[in-house]
């Protein structure tokens, strides 16, 4: 049976997401799609080659010509009847983790499954959205949440029951941006003003530069090895605190300073903060959209490099946990 999916969200990985998925084998039938102001419901294939005019343009869901203002999540549901699963690209809400939060616990209280690029809902309460899902049968996909475009999830999973000493990551490419601008003679203000321009850094930086977002994805990390970790918990310091001078001078002495998240297993541990690295250090070379994951495990090193993002890489990460969910349904498919 083709599963039926709404899509929650409809911006940028929400457009290439429906793009990507209409034309894979396997394709499920997309039955509704919503943004903030509304939605649509996707009735007929007039409906759908309007909802994919919209995404190929980079146009907003209400340029729909069946946007139904004021549609939401748990009416979209009740009328699209049926639905299998929901993905979800809602923007993260580092605060309360809601409306996510709320939003994924009530899918898998109706046995609804979700493929999601959000975060901050799992950084929250992954083991309580994991044991819901258990009970529901209900299927969680959330490989773009961490370096979307990087399979860190997935290392997490392969070492899952090995003694793993410490995870470290540079999860945070706008940081890598800030640093590099500092490396080059920018003051930190300078910098941060440049990225929240350039639209690399959220309107409130202190996404980035506070360790709200790489908290979030170690956060998730810890827990895909089996530890009970919260975001709360996670210690995180500022970038700037390294100071300027420092960035600019430890170059000199073959060093580097990155934005670091690290979860120490021993101590179960986990923060955010800026670190003079060698320039040896994996993690030292990480530029640009480049994540880097290291994780200390048997007295040796497992490294993954990648890129994370752009939005179409993204919504391409979340088609490989559609692909798991159509393997978990039908084996031999
Ligand atoms: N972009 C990337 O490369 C990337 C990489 C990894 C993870 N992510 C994560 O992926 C998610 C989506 O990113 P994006 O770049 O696509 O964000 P975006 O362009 O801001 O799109 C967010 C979408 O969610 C809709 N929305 C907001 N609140 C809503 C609500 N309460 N109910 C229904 N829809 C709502 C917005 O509606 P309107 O259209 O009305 O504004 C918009 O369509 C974020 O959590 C982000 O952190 C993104």
């Amino acid at each position: 049976m083709v599963p039926r999916v709404g899509l929650l969200g409809f911006g940028g990985v929400g457009r290439s997401l429906a793009q990507q998925l209409a034309t894979i084998s396997g394709a499920p039938r997309i039955v509704f799609a919503l943004s903030s102001k509304g939605g649509v419901l996707v009735e007929g294939a007039g409906d759908l080659d309007a909802l994919l005019e919209l995404a190929r343009s980079d146009k907003k869901l209400d340029g729909h010509p069946r946007f139904k203002q004021g549609l939401g999540l748990w009416e979209a549901l009740e009328e699209a009847g049926d639905v299998d699963l929901v993905f979800v690209t809602l923007p993260p809400s580092y605060e309360t983790g809601e409306p996510n939060l709320s939003i994924y616990r009530g899918l898998l209280d109706r046995g609804i499954g979700f493929i999601t690029a959000d975060k901050t809902g799992l950084a929250r309460d992954y083991w309580g959205l994991r044991e819901k899902a258990r009970t529901r049968g209900a299927f969680m996909g959330y490989r773009a949440t961490v370096a979307a475009g990087t399979p860190a999830i997935d290392l997490m999973r392969g070492l899952r029951g090995r003694p793993v000493e410490r995870v470290r990551g540079v999860l945070n490419s706008t940081t890598n941006y800030i640093l590099t601008m500092v490396e080059e003679g920018r003051s930190f203000q300078e910098a941060i003003s440049r990225a929240v321009e350039e639209k690399l850094a959220e309107p409130d930086p202190r996404v980035d530069t506070h360790g709200l977002d790489a908290a979030a994805k170690i956060t998730i990390l810890a827990c895909e090895l089996g530890y009970r970790l919260d975001v709360t918990q996670v210690r995180r310091a500022p970038l700037e605190e390294v100071g300027e001078e420092r960035v600019r001078d430890v170059i000199k002495q073959g060093y580097r300073v990155k934005y670091v998240a690290v979860f120490d297993a021993s101590e179960k541990r986990a923060s955010v903060r800026p670190v003079i690295l060698p320039q040896t250090d994996p993690l030292a070379r990480s530029s640009g959209v480049i994540n880097v994951v290291d994780v200390e495990v048997e007295n040796e090193h497992v490294t993954l490099t990648g890129p994370a993002g752009p939005a179409w890489r993204t919504a391409r990460t979340m088609i490989t946990d559609y692909l798991e969910y159509i393997g978990e349904r039908n084996p031999r498919s």
